[in-house]
């Protein structure tokens, strides 16, 4: 995005009645995402200066929406951190996701392809442990088979990638 059509939209959003108010600024950062596809730390960094916001208040909104991006990901992994999957692996799940995407502070992959997160249930316990990718639920995956789950979303990534 240019910084004047990043000036523009914040402009807006700070001239709204209470532009401080969580409805008005993830508005805001809606229409952002629309044009660049994600927020980006510069981005994070001009919008708290202009509204007087913190940094971690912004990040931290930004997390609690699925729909809002700290990266240009393609792909969110939320694994469940509820106790009927912690009793069945759970945890061991998670680390395994971690050790494979070696994900930064926010949760994003060294490849930027996914993020990664945890819920508290995903309700689907009769079949824990589970994890999700996008809308797709996995229940009862081995351990093994989590590496070849990511190469297939890679692909689609390439694939994606090709037929631009
Ligand atoms: S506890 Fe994991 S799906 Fe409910």
């Amino acid at each position: 995005m240019e910084q004047i059509q990043l000036e523009e939209i914040v402009n807006y959003y700070s001239s709204v009645r209470n532009p401080k108010e969580q409805e008005n600024i993830i508005a805001m950062l809606r229409e952002i995402q629309e044009v660049d596809g994600w927020i980006s730390q510069n981005t994070i960094i001009y919008i708290c200066s202009a509204l007087e916001l913190k940094e971690t208040f912004l990040k931290c909104l930004i997390q609690r929406f699925p729909s809002l991006k700290l990266a240009p990901y393609q792909h969110i992994v939320t694994v469940c951190s509820g106790e009927r999957c912690k009793r069945k692996g759970g945890d061991l799940i998670f680390n395994t996701w971690k050790e494979i995407l070696k994900p930064d502070q926010n949760g994003i992959s060294r490849d930027q392809v996914f993020c990664l997160r945890i819920r508290n249930c995903l309700k689907h316990c009769t079949q824990a442990p589970s994890f999700q990718i996008d809308e797709q639920i996995y229940s009862n995956i081995k351990l093994s088979d989590i590496g070849k789950i990511i190469e297939r979303y890679r692909s689609k990534k390439e694939t994606n990638e090709t037929n631009k």
